[in-house]
């Protein structure tokens, strides 16, 4: 794989630190040091402003624009889609003293860090400014997001002269004068401003998707100063000279609300007071009780969700940034929310949510914390309306879920993508498997659950076709592959809609058994009767799968003959291929961008024997180029299970620190959020061998040889089981009380509150 790692920041298990200020790498920091809290995301730039290059980006989750595609008269293709907006600048600050101003950029600056505290949260940042004149002052500054109570944002900045007494000139206030970066275009029209004694609010509007943001902020200074009322155009706040004593600390407090109408259901009068009243809570909590709820959520994640690996310290760093940023991103707070591809770090994917949210950010969520999962099918349910008009558009009955999306609407303006490919409808169909198969929560499946099911075969049904002999199938798709477009009979997509079909007629079979009445309910709802669900039936049945004697599946029909390229060939200058190849000479050969058959051996892993994966394995590999940082881990989970340790442990080495190292040389746009998540799949399901598709949890532990030991946990029947693995033993033990039948190598146990240890078999030791 043409990728490089280009390590930078400090290694330390629980933190990430940048020693000393490079500007080339400024934009990547700030992807890297972001805070969010599923609610809102601010990227790591520095808020006394810089002339390094910097995307100063604030985000908040489902607040969006619209903007006209260029395509337009081709019906089904997207005509307006909507992105991710940057919002407030609620930390501006602005810092001076005898009229020179901070700029790290261009200040002479020593003994610059910054760092990001995975057990608290609290991004601080410190350095020593020394002025033209020789007056030197060290500067610290904390920001963080409260994990719980979403609306409260907080920054401190601490001054402390070290060789001079004066004064500095601060401005702080809230910026609505934000730049969309990848449009350079400022999105927000202010509604409402005003002070009170000691803070200021104000309350925009983005232009055209008319939602609406009010931030206000409380200061509180550890002296008295005469604070000047300062308003300009989309902004407000206050311009004030601090006394600054020789070694004395002056501490400046902010503590900012930030509250979101994502659809007007009020008037700006009434969301305006809604935000005061939040903010004078706000106020009222104070700042160190705040940070010390901060402490108790970070010291709860760590309890429960970390992963432990010893003798491996890039390794442990990279996945517990992983898992303090998945759980920044979305932790199950809102069932309105979801997670883009780069989480709210950035504008790059346009803040979108895609099929990797049920295919590799579910499970994280399913063991760890099942509320959060259900809540990611429930932003499903909650555009469901979208997604069936989304499949009028594409002339089929049903519901169509967007390959992108933030409000439910497609917002992809790529055709070949947007109209071809239903990975995500076969995704939150496997996700809604997948969650009621470990939690069996029937409630929402035979609500919710049984109705998006009967919407998305409906549409499935619809888009598939019959060839004249007679079988079903996907013809002019795009599967996950996306260098293959407009195939016939695409592995993945034939695949999944088969199980969906089943799964459907399954569940539905069900109610009209054991809940008869619901049935009834859904019926009259939906429509659904008795002919679609043969028809389900036969279309699964005749579905083609196109799979040769030896186990080896045919990608799509006429993969084989298509021209071979030998992917080791292409100059490593030419990557990313998106940016460097034709886009249609990407489309004529074999080579793969991303597993396709590889996935749906992966997401439906025990009904395939080790040959048949073996097999495709051996096949797939070596034609993918792995352009999707989901690639990896998925590859690294195959090849630990067909015994191909060393190959497993490669791949993986992407996961981690992808971000962290930025393998993939775009981290400056943001982080591969999803990426992260399929980095805790790719320990739990690769080197912890756990499968979840079975009539019971299985584990088939392996452990990479340079590693000593890890140890994760994982939630199953209300049982949390924690596993540790060293060279020679695996130990499982339910740590909560309960007991649970799990199967390990081939054998089932009862697993309770003792420790239950067995020793690694031949098979899957490393060594
Ligand atoms: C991949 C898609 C993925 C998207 C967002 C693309 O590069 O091909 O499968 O959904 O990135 O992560």
């Amino acid at each position: 794989m043409a990728k490089i790692a280009d390590q930078y920041f400090v290694l330390d298990p629980w933190k990430i630190i940048e020693d000393g200020f490079d500007p080339s790498y400024s934009q990547v920091a700030e992807s890297i040091f972001s805070l969010g809290n599923e609610y809102m995301g601010v990227r790591g730039y520095f808020e006394e402003g810089t002339t390094s290059e910097s995307l100063l980006g604030s985000y908040f989750n489902g607040i969006y624009e619209n903007t006209k595609s260029t395509y337009t008269g081709y019906k089904g293709v997207v005509t307006e889609p909507h992105f991710m907006v940057n919002a407030v600048d609620w930390l501006y600050t602005r810092l001076s003293i005898e009229g020179e101003q901070l700029d790290i950029n261009v200040s002479t600056i020593e003994k610059f860090r910054r760092e990001l505290d995975l057990k608290t949260g609290v991004l601080t940042r410190s350095f020593t400014w020394i002025l033209a004149s020789g007056k030197r002052i060290k500067i610290s500054m904390q920001r963080f997001l409260h994990m719980e109570r979403a609306e409260y944002g907080y920054q401190v900045i601490q001054l402390v002269p070290e060789n001079f007494s004066g004064v500095i000139s601060a401005t702080l206030g809230l910026d609505f004068n934000t730049i969309h970066a990848g449009r350079d275009v400022a999105y927000w029209q202010e509604q409402k401003k005003g002070f009170t004694e000691q803070g200021a609010s104000i309350l925009s509007q983005t232009i055209s998707s008319e939602q609406r943001v009010y931030s206000g902020f409380e200061l509180e200074i550890n002296q008295d100063v005469v604070m000047n009322k300062l308003e300009q155009p989309q902004f407000i706040g206050y311009e004030m000279t601090l006394n600054l004593s020789e070694g004395q600390e002056t501490t400046v407090k902010k503590m900012v609300t930030n509250v979101v109408e994502k659809k007007i259901t009020e008037s700006v009068e009434s969301l305006w007071s809604r935000g005061e009243k939040v903010l004078a809570l706000q106020k009222g909590l104070g700042y160190e009780k705040a940070l010390l709820e901060q402490k108790t959520f970070w010291d709860y994640v760590w309890a429960n969700f970390d992963i432990q690996i010893e003798g491996d310290d890039k390794n442990q760093q990279g996945i517990r940034y992983c898992i303090f940023q998945l759980q920044q991103t979305y932790h199950g707070q809102d069932p309105t929310n979801n997670i883009g591809a780069k989480g709210l770090t950035g504008e790059a994917y346009g803040g979108h949510a895609f099929w990797d949210t049920e295919t590799c950010c579910l499970p994280y969520y399913l063991f760890n914390n099942p509320k959060a999962a259900r809540n990611l099918l429930e932003f499903r349910y909650n555009t469901l309306e979208q997604a069936k008009v989304r499949a009028r558009d594409l002339d089929c009955p049903g519901a169509c879920y967007p390959i992108a999306t933030l409000n439910g609407k497609e917002a992809c303006d790529l055709w070949q993508h947007a109209s071809t490919q239903f990975q995500p409808s076969t995704g939150v169909a496997y996700g809604i498997w997948h969650y009621v198969h470990l939690t069996e929560d029937k409630e929402f499946l035979y609500g919710h659950g049984a109705e998006m099911l009967i919407e998305i075969s409906r549409f499935l049904a619809a888009r598939g076709d019959w060839s004249p002999e007679g079988d079903f199938g996907f013809f002019g798709v795009m599967g996950p592959d996306e260098f293959q477009v407009m195939v016939n009979h695409n592995g993945y997509t034939n695949y999944m809609a088969q199980q969906t079909f089943d799964y459907t007629v399954e569940v539905l079979c069900e109610l009209q058994r054991l809940a008869p009445t619901m049935y009834d309910l859904l019926q009259e709802k939906t429509g659904v009767s008795d002919d679609e669900l043969n028809n389900w039936q036969k279309c699964s049945e005749k579905t083609v799968i196109l799979q040769e004697k030896t186990g080896l599946f045919e990608q799509h029909d006429g993969y084989f003959k298509l021209p071979h390229i030998d992917i080791h060939s292409i100059p490593v200058e030419e990557f990313p291929l998106y940016n460097h190849w034709s886009y249609d000479r990407i489309y004529r050969n074999d080579m793969i961008k991303q597993p396709d058959v590889l996935m749906f051996q992966f997401l439906y892993n025990q009904r395939f024997t080790s040959e048949e994966k073996r097999v495709n394995y051996e096949f797939y590999e070596p034609r993918t180029i792995h352009e999707s940082s989901l690639s990896p881990s998925i590859h690294s989970i195959l090849a630990a299970e067909i015994g191909r340790h060393e190959e497993a442990f490669d791949f993986f080495g992407f996961a981690t620190r992808m971000d962290l190292d930025n393998y993939n040389r775009n981290t400056n746009e943001g982080l591969h959020t999803t990426s992260i998540a399929a980095a805790w799949v790719n320990i739990v399901y690769g080197f912890g061998g756990l499968r979840s598709d079975g009539p019971m949890l299985l584990f088939n532990p392996s452990i990479p040889q340079s590693w000593d030991s890890y140890t994760f946990r994982v939630e199953y029947k209300q049982a949390v089981i924690e596993i540790k693995v060293t060279s020679e033993k695996v130990a499982f033990q339910v740590v909560n009380n309960h007991s649970v039948e799990i199967t390990i190598y081939d054998q089932v146990y009862e697993i309770g509150t003792d420790i239950f240890t067995l020793t690694i078999p031949e098979k899957w030791r490393t060594e």
